[in-house]
């Protein structure tokens, strides 16, 4: 079996296909997924909030990055793994995020990455496409300007709905394979959407988006506190784990672990 494509990404827009996509850090976790056939795999900054215990995405490192996402690309066979490029690593201009995007696909085998920006990134897409980098955008809420605009919804009213539409424009413009929308109504998401050629994937984007992407700790339940109202949560791990925790604890207290079947003479 061969990986799939941005070819095959974009033969199921023609097709009007819809596709999942999910987050993955580990090689484990990202093999799991592999074997159930999610097509794409997105090794994303969120791996600072959801992986190595950052407050936000904005502290990931390219090397954090590139280290997480060889370890994807190793547990996978046939899925698209796509690298997201962190905070730092691509706004200085094209060469830096051509200089960053070259790690992730060299060093840890990317078939993708991913940076956020609309037209305020368009340049640097342009020359990773050039370049032969295939480039996933991300536009709406952006996590890595957290600072300046908090995680709030994006694109209500007239003049930020026509942004969002500018920003979708020209990063397919710029060539970028896909898009993700972030936190944006329905509606706006789904005039988008019909606009492009280029497939859309939403997150809090509403059900007209071409695919749908998740956090993968927020989709199994393993995320600690408050999830956002657009996770649907498919299994409590949370609560499976931390069950399996209380037990082998008490098993070990109380010299009911190991017993004779686990022992070797
Ligand atoms: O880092 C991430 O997980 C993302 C998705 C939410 C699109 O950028
Ligand atoms: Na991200």
């Amino acid at each position: 079996t061969r990986r799939i494509t941005v070819r095959d990404i974009a033969l199921a827009k023609e097709r009007g296909e819809k596709w999942p996509m999910l987050t993955a850090y580990d090689a484990m976790t990202a093999s799991v997924f592999d074997e159930a056939g999610i097509p794409v795999m997105l090794v994303g900054d969120s791996a600072g909030n959801c992986h190595l215990g950052y407050e936000s995405t904005v502290p990931v490192t390219l090397d954090e990055m590139t280290m997480l996402s060889a370890a994807v690309v190793r547990g996978t066979s046939r899925a698209l793994i796509v690298g997201d490029l962190p905070f730092g690593s691509y706004q200085e201009g094209p060469v830096q995020a051509l200089r960053s995007a070259t790690r992730l696909v060299k060093e840890a085998g990317v078939g993708a990455v991913k940076l956020e920006g609309g037209e305020r990134s368009h340049r640097q897409i342009e020359l990773l496409v050039e370049s032969g980098i295939p480039v996933m955008a991300h536009i709406g809420l952006t996590p890595q300007s957290v600072n300046a605009m908090g995680y709030r919804v994006q694109g209500r009213g007239e003049e930020a709905a026509q942004q969002l539409l500018r920003d979708a424009k020209a990063v397919q413009d710029a060539g970028a394979f896909a898009v993700v929308l972030e936190l944006v109504p329905a509606e706006l998401a789904a005039e988008v959407t019909r606009t492009l050629h280029i497939p859309t994937v939403g997150i809090g984007a509403g059900a007209e988006t071409d695919a749908q992407v998740l956090v993968w700790t927020d989709m199994l339940g393993l995320t600690g506190g408050r999830v956002p109202k657009f996770v649907k949560q498919y299994a409590d791990l949370r609560a499976v784990m931390g069950d399996a925790a209380k037990a082998f604890a008490e098993d070990v207290v109380g010299g009911t672990f190991p017993l004779e079947e686990h022992s070797v003479h």
